[in-house]
Parts: structure tokens; sequence; C-alpha cells
């Protein structure tokens, strides 16, 4: 009994286990690489497709935060005259960031509305809008995306704080 009783104490006493650091969402201070190619820190230059879709990386270990796909974030660069707040100020010359996964189904928002400079998810076509927080412009999403902020060192983008916001799936 007593054994079982000192059993039970000691394996309540043990810390939780510590996230894998490629589980961990970004940090401050992580640079963010390209999901396809070489893991190279991406500078506001790098990104001139309407949107790319990177992989927060930890500057000391250059471990790849790629252990969740809630992890991604999609980069766009836009005029920054044309950015509301709060998302100029979450805004690295003019490079926005936000989580990539779509909250209504769990989709890449993937899709880009030239015309409108809208973000669009392809499976049902919610839009939001980038200039100001990813706020839902329409469609059947429940949820603006979560905002990355970030910042510029060395000529990089590098994450200035976690996601504000929730992430993943809106659950019905
Ligand atoms: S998963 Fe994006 S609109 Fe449905």
């Amino acid at each position: 009994m007593l054994l079982l009783g000192s059993a039970f104490v000691a394996a309540t006493a043990l810390p939780a286990a510590a996230a894998e650091p490629a589980d961990e969402r970004p940090q401050e201070g992580d640079f963010l690489v390209g999901t396809d190619g070489p893991p190279t820190p991406l500078g506001p230059n790098d990104i001139s497709a309407p949107q790319v879709i990177a992989w927060p990386m930890d500057p000391v270990t250059k471990t790849i935060r790629d252990g969740s796909r809630l992890n991604k974030v999609l980069l766009i660069r836009l005029d920054p005259a044309t950015l509301e707040q709060p998302t100029q100020g979450r805004a690295a010359d003019g490079v926005v960031g936000y989580s990539a996964i779509c909250p209504h189904a769990g989709c890449e928002v993937t899709g880009w509305q030239a015309d409108q400079l809208m973000l669009e998810c392809p499976c049902h076509n919610s839009r939001y809008n980038p200039r100001e927080a990813a706020a839902i412009v329409d469609g059947p999403t429940m949820r603006a995306l979560a905002s990355l902020p970030l910042k510029i060192v060395d000529g990089k983008l590098v994450v200035a704080k976690p996601f504000i916001g929730r992430l993943g799936v809106v659950s019905s």
C-alpha cells in the first residue's frame, strides 16, 4: 500500500514533458524560411509572390519548427501606407505575417484576389483582409487569421512576438 502510495507521489511529481523544439509555436527571434528549398532566412525582398508560406526556424539551433502545421506562417508584402492599425505596427517593411491555416476547416490560405487585395482560402472561398489584421471579409469562416508580428534584423524577417489570436480550426 505504502509502495503504491509512494509510486503515485513520484509519478505525479514528474515535470510535464517539454515540447519538442520543432513542435513549439514561433518564438521571438525566430527566422522564417520557405517550406520548399534550402532553409535560408527570408528577407522582405524574398516575399515577391502574392504570398509565401514559411516555417519559423530557431536562430541558434537552426531547428525548423515544422512539427505542427499550425506553425505555418503566411507572409505577404504590401504597401505599408495601406496598412491599418494594429497591422501596421506588426509589419516589417510592409511584410505581414499570419497563420497560414484557415480557421474554417484547416486548408492553407494560398489564394490571392489581386483586384481586391484579399487573401482567399481555396477550399470554401473565405476571404481575409491582410491590411486589417486578416479580418473576415466574407465566406463561411468564423474567425480572422492569427497575426504574427514581425521585425527586421540584419536584413532578415524575424518573429517579433508570438502569434496573436487563436490558431487552428473553429470547432462547432
Ligand atoms: S477551409 Fe478555408 S474556407 Fe473552408
